[in-house]
C-alpha cells in the first residue's frame, strides 16, 4: 500500500505513479491527519510512505501520525521523498521511526523535484522550465524505484553521514519553532470564500470567519493553502505579491499513466 502527504502535488505525483505501477492502492494521510483518524491501516504488500521534505526532514506532522497509527500486515516499510534537492536526514529518521514500529525498513528514495516554499531567499523558486525538467527527470526515475520495490529489493539513496546527522538534527525544531509563524498569512478581496484552504490545511489552522480565512498559531508554513488558492487571493505579508504559485496540476495533465503536460507551460 502507497501511503502519501502532499500540499502542492509533488508527493502525490510520485506516489500515484509508484501505486499504478506496483497495482496496488493509493492512499491519502490529508484527511486522517486532520480528523487524528488512528484505524489501523492493513496491507498485504510492503508500505511505501511518500513524504515531502521540510528543512531537511518529513514533516513533524506526518512523523507524529505515523508513529502513532498501527501499520498491520507486512513488516516491510519504504519511505519515497521528495524534496527541492536536498532530502537532508529523512532517511535516517525514517529508519529510527520504522525500527520503533518494530517493522522492517527497506530504504529510501529521494525525488528531486520543483521547490515549493515561496518564503524563502535563499532557495527562490524556479522556473517553469527548470520545474519541467525535474517532473520529466524525476517521471524517468520511477520504473527504477518500482523495480526494487516489486521485488522487494532495498532502496538506495545517499548516504547521510553521522556528522551531517548530528549538524542537521537540531535545525528543523529551532527553525520550524521561529520561522514558521502564520501571521502575516491573509485573505485578499480577491478571496471567495471557497474554503479549500481550509480543508487543505493539515493542522487544521486555518478556520472561515464571515466567508474568508483566518490563520491560527500552528503552521507547519506546508504551502498548501496560498498555492492552492483557486483565485490567489492568500498573500504573506508582502512578500509574496507578484509571485507566481506552484502546484504541479499547472504542469501536469493526469497524475498516474503517461506523463502529458499541460500546453500552458
Ligand atoms: C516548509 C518547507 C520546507 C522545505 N524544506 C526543504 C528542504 O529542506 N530541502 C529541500 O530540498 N526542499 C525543501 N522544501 C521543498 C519541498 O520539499 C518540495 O518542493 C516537495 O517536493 C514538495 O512536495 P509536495 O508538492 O508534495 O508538497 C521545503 C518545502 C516546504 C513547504
Amino acid at each position: 500500500m502507497v501511503l502519501y502527504y502532499s500540499a502542492t502535488g509533488n508527493t502525490e505525483f510520485i506516489a500515484k505513479q509508484i501505486a499504478d505501477r506496483l497495482d496496488d492502492q493509493c492512499v491519502n494521510l490529508l484527511e486522517r491527519i486532520r480528523t487524528g483518524d488512528m484505524t489501523p491501516i492493513r496491507s498485504r504488500k510492503p508500505f511505501v510512505i511518500c513524504s515531502p521534505i521540510y528543512v531537511c526532514e518529513m514533516p513533524k506532522f506526518l512523523a507524529e501520525y505515523l508513529e502513532q497509527v498501527k501499520l498491520t500486515g507486512n513488516r516491510k516499510v519504504y519511505f519515497v521523498f521528495t524534496s527541492g534537492g536536498y532530502a537532508g536526514i529523512g532517511g535516517a529518521l525514517a529508519k529510527r521511526l520504522v525500527k520503533k514500529k518494530e517493522k522492517v525498513y527497506m530504504g529510501h528514495a529521494e525525488f528531486k523535484m520543483p521547490r515549493n516554499y515561496l518564503l524563502s531567499e535563499r532557495y527562490p523558486m524556479l522556473s517553469a522550465e527548470e520545474n519541467k525538467a525535474r517532473i520529466q527527470s524525476s517521471y524517468e526515475r520511477i520504473p527504477d524505484v518500482v523495480e526494487r520495490i516489486r521485488n522487494r529489493r532495498r532502496l538506495r539513496a545517499k548516504h547521510i553521514f553521522l556528522l551531517e546527522l548530528l549538524v542537521t538534527l537540531p535545525f528543523h525544531p529551532v527553525w520550524t519553532k521561529y520561522m514558521h509563524t502564520a501571521r502575516p498569512f491573509h485573505a485578499t478581496n480577491k478571496c471567495v470564500g471557497c474554503g479549500k484552504c481550509e480543508r487543505m490545511c493539515p493542522l487544521n489552522n486555518i478556520v472561515m470567519l464571515y466567508n474568508k480565512p483566518a490563520w491560527k498559531q500552528n503552521c507547519a508554513h506546508c504551502m498548501a493553502c496560498i498555492e492552492n488558492c483557486p483565485v490567489d487571493a492568500i498573500e504573506y505579508g508582502e512578500r509574496t505579491q507578484g509571485m507566481e504559485r506552484y502546484r504541479i496540476s499547472k504542469y501536469i495533465k493526469r497524475f498516474t499513466g503517461d506523463l502529458e503536460w499541460k500546453d500552458k507551460k
